[in-house]
């Protein structure tokens, strides 16, 4: 373990929120370790290899060449840093509940090794309370001296995994700090890193309104996806009723349908509110309609795509186009895909994917070439995906993403 300067930080977590704040504090002249318990994550990181789209190998390199940058599995680290932040997932448990489990454990890890006078904030999406009741005791419970002369804050993190607008440094950033001293000290970090850290009264309001951002993307998607049904129903297509209603200047943001919600925030984080909900012996039930709503919506796909079929079969030759839980990365973990995969199959149909972002999904390889299929579906419109061959094959193609109208053979939505 290497003695460091001044200005050092420790992440704990180098997954898609902990190695861009690495790279983002490196910038603003910060020198960072990264704490992560997959040995074969450090290993890689350590040799320049970056998991993640948004941070490439050249910068990582650069980083680790400047003695700026290492990746380790030892806790012992958190000595020398004068803030630490924790970015390990927070995702649902089997019964879709939160799973602070990671997190329990990254503060069980570091609190022991907590010098006085280290700012200690958690980026992880988590439920009101979390700071308070769940992070601040565990380090009362592991630190020779308890929680005295630290400092606490909330910052829930807003990365958007390949976004080439939003970045660290221009996403305004909420920072609620457990006291006073906590949020001095919470803000002054944050503005080295974003030109625009936001006070908020407490950890609390920080973790609801993480809650609260997601979770309003969830419901007017839920919105749309019901939406779309009744306009299908009506014979209308849906994304012209959307783009005429968005020419209103005001009072209207628009959603667009699709096979789902995914990733780690949008089909997550809103559960985490229903469940905060139940927790204070209330409920969120127009949360849960939408989350329900959403979690539907692949069998009005697969039923839309199957009726392009020309001649109907019991089974069908179906390919998915784009798999990943968004164009632009190669992430399929929380994939509404595989539902819509998963649904054609239970219905005895033959379903075969590409994706030029995924070489291997769920333990399949892509389709090997795009002859003889009877029905694709647009599920991802990934950058790199052409229609030009499927269309001259005439195989009839449903759009799930609103990516091409006018089109001879492609059916939106
Ligand atoms: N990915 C996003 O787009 C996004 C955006 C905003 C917020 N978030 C939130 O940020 C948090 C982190 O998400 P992520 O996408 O970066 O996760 P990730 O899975 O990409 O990375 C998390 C990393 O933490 C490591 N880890 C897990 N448990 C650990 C432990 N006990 N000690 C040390 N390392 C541990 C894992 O090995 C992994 O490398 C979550 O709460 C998530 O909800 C994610």
């Amino acid at each position: 373990m290497e003695s460091l300067s001044q200005r050092n930080l420790v992440i704990v977590g180098q997954g898609y929120v902990g190695l861009p704040l690495a790279m983002a504090a490196i910038d603003a002249g910060w020198t960072v370790i990264g704490i992560d318990n997959s040995e074969k994550r450090v290993e890689d990181l350590n040799n320049g290899k970056s998991p993640v789209e948004d941070i490439s190998d050249v910068t990582l390199e650069s980083a680790i060449k400047n003695k700026r940058y290492t990746a380790s599995t030892d806790f012992k680290n958190v000595a020398f840093a004068d803030v630490v932040t924790i970015c390990v997932p927070t995702p649902l448990n089997d019964s879709r509940e939160p799973d602070l489990s990671a997190l329990q454990n990254a503060t069980i890890s570091t609190a022991p090794h907590l010098r006085d006078g280290t700012l200690l904030v958690s980026e992880s999406t988590s439920y009101p309370g979390t700071m308070r009741d769940v992070v601040i005791p565990l380090v009362e419970a592991n630190r020779d001296s308890g929680s005295s002369n630290l400092y606490f804050a909330a910052a829930p993190e807003r990365v958007n995994p390949g976004d080439q607008k939003w970045n660290q440094k221009n996403t305004p950033r909420l920072v609620g700090g457990i006291d006073h001293k906590s949020q001095e000290i919470a803000v002054k970090f944050y503005s080295s890193i974003s030109s625009n850290p936001i006070s908020v009264s407490s950890p609390e309001v920080a973790e609801a309104a993480k809650l609260l951002e997601n979770t309003f993307r969830l419901v007017n998607i839920g919105l749309i996806n019901e939406f779309t049904k009744l306009c299908d129903t009506a014979g209308l297509n849906v994304n012209e009723v959307i783009s005429a209603a968005e020419t209103k200047p005001y009072g209207f943001m628009p959603f667009r349908p699709g096979v789902g919600v995914g990733g780690h925030c949008i089909p997550v984080d809103p559960l985490y509110l229903t469940w905060w909900a139940r927790k204070m012996q209330s409920a969120a039930p127009m949360v849960e309609l939408a989350d329900r709503t959403n979690h539907e919506m692949h069998k009005f796909v697969a039923a839309k795509a199957l009726s392009l079929i020309r001649e109907s079969k019991k089974r069908s030759r179906v390919l998915i186009l784009g798999v990943a839980y968004k164009a632009g990365v190669s992430d399929i973990r929380e994939s509404p895909v595989a539902l819509l995969r998963d649904h054609l199959k239970s219905q005895g149909h033959d379903v075969h994917w590409i994706d030029p972002f995924v070489d291997m999904w769920e333990g399949t390889p892509p389709a090997s070439h795009i002859i003889g299929f009877d029905v694709a579906i647009l599920a991802v419109n990934q950058p790199g995906i052409d229609l030009t061959q499927i269309l001259s094959e005439k195989i009839p193609v449903l759009d799930c993403t609103n990516s091409y109208s006018n089109v001879v053979g492609v059916t939106s939505l």
